[in-house]
């Protein structure tokens, strides 16, 4: 071989190397990617997760929710569930905090009424179920909550079908990691700017979301399991309905027929049990290690540093596998009723698979094992409030959606014990179910309540 073959042989091999320093710098190598998915799906697991220490769980939790966060554009410096940071969590709670003290329940009753009146009073023909309950339970978030002072009237109707619409289109496609979502969240932004002209950027994302998904999520298939339990459930749908009559603390938490049945707040857990509208909860640990490839060949350090293998470890706190487990159907050890219940020693609670707020009446310790809110230092703020603003909802749902003025009619073929099935988070799931108007009727003066201690 010549000399200059040599030289430009040599050439070349310098050329090579410096590329490929170059791609590894900006592009660094995983040749090796791991990832574990570890399962929690009993009670004791899933505390096990959720207890660790609050800033370990932030920094998990963002890293979890990174989908969410480019799928909706969500801002880390407002949000907490896509920030590591403490002050933002800390902000965060405060601003929650807030919002939930905005009304009174009796105020969140009128709320609540008007919300399910003026979404009727939208619609002429048959309404499709999921679409019903998405666009009232909208109103009353908005109304009650996130802009206290306007009334669910006051919402153009196409503005909030669509922003709903929008939502759960876009939360679908955040499940696909590729998915470009910028021309659905640029109408979300137009939709939900046109509700108040005035003050177009009232309504945060940030905030909306959390509250209105968890919320619709349980409200329709409470509803429509209590509409169509028949004679089983007359006192659970009496217990709501009394509620929205009476929004007290007191109410809610009243047992009912001389204590043999179960309270609203009974009711209102046991869907939190069955329909948990956060099925998982998710921390994801990402460590970056230096190859294995280099303790098997020998690399130039620079290179070496530059392959990187990566480690992907995610717990997945399985709520909906624990609330439905075996758990539920066991008697609890030394079974005895710490409310005014009846005593409850050796009884065999209610299939976990079916909704039966006596389980509750029977075993009041198993409330504190509903994980709907989480565990730990980021359970959710509203644990205590969410449950009767789901009953006031489902309360006025009931008044009027009572086969006189309308009627709930499930798909052909679907159960009424398990409404829309496992995929009732999805609205497909309730694909064919409706409501259809039987009379008309005239809408409720807004404003009758009474002034009542704020509602935390
Ligand atoms: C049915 C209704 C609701 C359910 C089922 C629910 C569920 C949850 C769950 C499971 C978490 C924990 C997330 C995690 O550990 O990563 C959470 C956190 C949170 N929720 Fe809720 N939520 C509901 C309603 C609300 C409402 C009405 C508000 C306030 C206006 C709210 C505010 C919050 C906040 C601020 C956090 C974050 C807590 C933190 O990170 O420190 N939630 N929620």
């Amino acid at each position: 071989m010549s000399s200059e073959t040599f030289l430009l042989l040599g050439i070349l091999l310098f050329a090579a190397i410096t590329v490929i320093a170059l791609l590894s710098y900006y592009f660094p190598i995983h040749p090796l990617t791991h990832k574990h998915i570890r399962h929690r799906t009993t009670i004791s697991g899933i505390r096990d997760v959720l207890e660790r220490t609050r800033d370990s769980q932030l920094q998990t939790r963002a890293t979890a929710n990174q989908a969410l966060e480019h799928a909706f554009g969500l801002h880390p410096d407002i949000s907490t569930f896509v920030s590591g940071d403490r002050e933002t969590n800390d902000a965060f709670r405060r601003h929650a905090y807030r919002l939930i003290s905005n009304s009174t329940f009796v105020e969140l009753a009128d709320i609540a009424r008007q919300a399910v009146d003026t979404t009727l009073a939208n619609y002429v023909g048959d309404i499709p179920y999921a679409e019903l309950i998405q666009v009232a339970t909208f109103r009353f978030v908005v109304c009650g909550l996130l802009v206290p002072g306007t009334t669910p009237d006051e919402l153009g109707h196409t503005h909030v079908r669509e922003a709903t619409r929008l939502i759960t289109a876009i939360w679908l496609l955040s499940k696909q990691s590729s998915a470009n979502t910028t021309y659905l969240r640029n109408q979300l932004k137009d939709h939900l700017d046109a509700l108040f002209p005035a003050d177009p950027s009232i309504i945060q994302l940030e905030s909306l979301n959390p509250i209105w998904e968890t919320f619709w999520r349980v409200v329709a298939p409470l509803f429509a399991q209590l509409r169509l339990g028949g004679s089983r459930l007359e006192d659970t749908r009496n217990a709501f309905e009394d509620f929205l009559e009476l929004p007290t603390t007191a109410q809610f938490h009243a047992l009912r027929c001389n204590n043999t049945a179960p309270s609203a707040k009974y009711a209102s857990l046991e869907a939190l049990r069955a329909w948990s509208p956060v099925s998982r909860i998710k921390r994801q640990h990402t460590t970056t290690h230096e190859s294995r490839l280099t303790r098997w060949f020998w690399l130039p350090t620079w290179l070496a540093r530059r392959i990187t293998s990566v480690e992907t470890t995610v717990d997945v706190a399985d709520i909906e596998a624990a609330h439905r487990s075996e758990y539920w159907a066991v008697p609890l050890p030394s079974t005895s009723s710490t409310g005014p219940g009846p005593a409850t020693v050796g009884v065999v609670p209610p299939d976990p698979n079916v909704y039966d707020p006596s389980r509750f009446l029977l075993e009041p310790q198993r409330a504190a094992d509903v994980l709907a809110f989480g565990h730990g230092p980021l359970q959710c703020i509203a644990a205590r409030w969410a449950p009767l603003a789901i009953g006031l909802m489902v309360g006025a749902l009931l008044d009027r959606i009572n086969d006189v003025e309308s009627r709930l009619v499930p798909a052909s073929g679907a159960g009424t014990n398990s409404p829309g099935g496992g995929a009732s988070r999805d609205p497909k799931g309730w694909e064919g179910w409706r409501v259809v108007k039987l009379q008309q009727r005239e809408q409720r003066p807004f404003g009758a309540g009474a002034a009542s201690p704020r509602g935390v």
